[in-house]
């Protein structure tokens, strides 16, 4: 199936880091989300992306521009996905949330489209499930940052065909990255496996068995990982990470996704990291 237009919904992070990369990729480009003041928001983020590789000189400022003047953005759902060929769904990580979008977007999208789910852990059946066309309805998660992790997990669902499959893991790849097909099963296999660690993270600091700083220390130089798990609580939003280990432990009643009770506390405080201005860094970091 060839994919000319290509609507994001959802101007938040991961929302205008995906529609970042889709401009770059070459696709007619919508975003949409529900307040001219998001979308705003949205642009701004794309453009300062943007900017930091025309710094390092990976493209030029005539480039950035074109990629900017690609996207058009919407707060009517109708006006920005209604004549996609494919839709990728960002908003907020919640069934209730997701599920209203999933059914809108059936209702104004062309029968032909496409509609993907970047979700990190909720399943793609029971998103489906909004829509009457299960068939077409699949799982494209993304990483954050958007523009610089090359990894989407495409999640299939019992019910979606293989078309749609071939054509999400082409898409992807013709984004410059590299999809992965896997089951749809709680937590998916990304964050099955680092939930699990940045919740122990978290448990380890609660603890008190080291610093913030050399918790995440220990993470990058015993695994050259680039960043440590605290760090990368701050950097995904700890409200996304406990959403993430409650909707595995009340999918799957695995009591080691239950999330730590440190990380309950920091999302109740409002330090939910990089995104809200302060996070464990700020709470547990050194002091200035
Ligand atoms: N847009 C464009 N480019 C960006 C960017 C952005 N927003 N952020 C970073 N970059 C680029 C930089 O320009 C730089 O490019 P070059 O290699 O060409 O120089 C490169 O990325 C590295 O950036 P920096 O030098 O500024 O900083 P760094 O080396 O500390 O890397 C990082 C930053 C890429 C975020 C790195 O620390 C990293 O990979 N961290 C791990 C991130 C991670 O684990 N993400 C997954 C989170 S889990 C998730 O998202 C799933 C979920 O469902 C919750």
């Amino acid at each position: 199936m060839e994919i000319k237009k290509v609507c994001v919904i959802g101007a938040g992070t991961m929302g205008n880091g995906i529609t970042q990369v889709v401009a770059q990729a070459g696709y007619d480009t919508a975003m949409v989300d529900i307040k001219q003041e998001f979308l705003d928001r949205g642009m701004n983020a794309i453009k300062g992306s943007l900017a930091r590789v025309v710094k390092k000189g990976t493209i030029t400022q005539a480039d950035a521009d074109k990629v900017v003047a690609r996207i058009k953005t919407y707060t009517d759902m109708k006006a920005g996905a209604g004549d996609a060929d494919y839709v990728i769904e960002a908003v907020f990580e919640k069934a209730e949330v997701k599920q209203p979008v999933l059914k809108q977007l059936d209702e104004v999208c062309l029968e032909r489209t496409i509609i993907a789910s970047n979700t990190s852990s909720i399943p793609i059946s029971l998103l489906s499930s909004a829509t009457k066309r299960p068939q077409k309805v699949v799982g494209l998660h993304f990483f954050n940052p958007v523009p610089v992790m090359k990894l989407i997990e495409v999640v299939k669902s019992l019910t979606v065909s293989e078309e749609t499959i071939a054509t999400s893991v082409a898409l992807g790849k013709s984004l410059g990255k590299e999809p992965v097909v896997v089951k749809d099963s709680p937590g998916f296999i990304a964050n099955r496996i680092a939930n699990l660690a940045a919740n122990e993270a978290l448990k380890v600091l609660e603890e008190g068995l080291a610093s913030a700083e050399d918790i995440d220390k220990v993470c990058r130089l015993a695994f050259n990982w680039p960043m440590g798990l605290l760090q990368m609580t701050d950097l995904v939003g700890a409200d996304v990470v406990m959403d993430l280990g409650e909707s595995i432990y009340k999918e799957t009643g695995w009591e080691r996704y239950k999330p730590a009770p440190l990380l309950k506390r920091m999302v109740e405080s409002g330090y939910l990291g990089n995104k809200a201005g302060k996070g464990i860094y700020t709470m547990f970091g050194p002091k200035q």
